[in-house]
């Protein structure tokens, strides 16, 4: 099993440093996460180690692999696979077709072949069609393969989504806010699929999360961002006593407290005048 290595990872856009110097190792079999505010560097990071961005300096390596300036679709051909913050799905298709896509990159016919309906096309359809509803059953959303995805719950849509990167295969798995925007029940359920498919799939996963309750449970380690710089990294544990990253993750409920009170006050300033 490979582990994947990020060294000295810069980004800079138009003036501003997304990320400065990161560097972490995501070791084979373990889930890491990579937490911290919003507008830590977190996506950004994600988005460098999927192929989506380049980075302006420093290496992403897999394995054998420099993955830092490959393409999205040589760097889902090495095993990565990914999920999207906001849900990626083709609506009108069914689950099943959904999953099917991820499956592509091990098609050997191709889409002359399927076009065709050539013999060997068909049985290797029946054989991927056979995977894509193990893995349908594996995360929990077998009763739903026939419906359109844009008929289901937001939950049992982001389980789908998790289904279509598994069903490429993949050697390390990067999901980005798998949880966001999910209530309490729909939480427990991903990361009870979470949690599985490390422990049964033999894949490492890269979780870049907001909850900390999340990387809690779920973490083998723990990459902390602020600011695009690493300002903490170690067990769940560690990483929860550190003073740096208490006053991160403080620092911005303080600041949300203030801007509500600012608003709320606002708000009754002008009923007042109304009134
Ligand atoms: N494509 C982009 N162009 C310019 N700035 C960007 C781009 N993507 C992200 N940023 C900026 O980089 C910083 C980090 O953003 P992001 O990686 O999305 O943070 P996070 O995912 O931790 O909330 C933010 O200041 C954001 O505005
Ligand atoms: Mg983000």
């Amino acid at each position: 099993m490979s582990a994947l290595e990020v060294t000295d990872l810069t980004v800079r856009f138009a003036g501003l440093t997304a990320l400065d110097a990161v560097g972490f190792t995501v070791r084979p079999g373990s889930i890491h996460a990579v937490i911290g505010p919003n507008g830590a560097g977190k996506s950004t990071c994600f988005n460098v180690l999927s192929g989506v961005y380049r980075a302006t300096s420093g290496s992403v390596r897999f394995g054998g692999a420099d993955l830092t300036r490959m393409p999205p679709h040589r760097i889902a051909a090495l095993g990565v696979a990914r999920t999207f913050q906001n849900i990626a799905l083709s609506r009108f298709q069914s689950v099943e077709d959904n999953v099917m896509l991820g499956r592509h990159r091990l098609t050997r016919a191709g889409f002359v072949g399927a076009g065709l309906r050539l013999p060997f096309a068909r049985r290797e359809d029946t054989r991927h069609r056979a995977r894509v509803r193990d893995i349908a059953r594996f995360v929990g959303v077998s009763e739903y393969l026939d419906a359109p995805v844009g008929m289901l719950s937001y939950g049992v849509q982001k389980r789908v989504e998790l289904a279509r990167a598994l069903a490429m295969e993949p050697k390390l798995l990067l999901l980005d806010e798998p949880v966001a925007g999910m209530n309490g029940g729909e939480r427990r359920a991903m990361a009870e699929v979470i949690v599985a498919a490390r422990a049964d799939l033999d894949i490492s996963i890269l979780l870049v999360e907001h909850d900390m309750g999340m990387v809690m449970r779920l973490a083998d380690e723990v990459t902390v961002l602020d600011f695009g710089r690493r300002i903490a990294a170690g067990t769940p544990t560690e990483v929860q006593r550190d003073p740096e990253v208490i006053r991160a993750y403080l620092g911005v409920q303080a600041a949300d407290a203030a801007d509500a009170a600012d608003s709320a006050g606002a708000a009754a300033g002008s009923e007042s005048e109304t009134a």
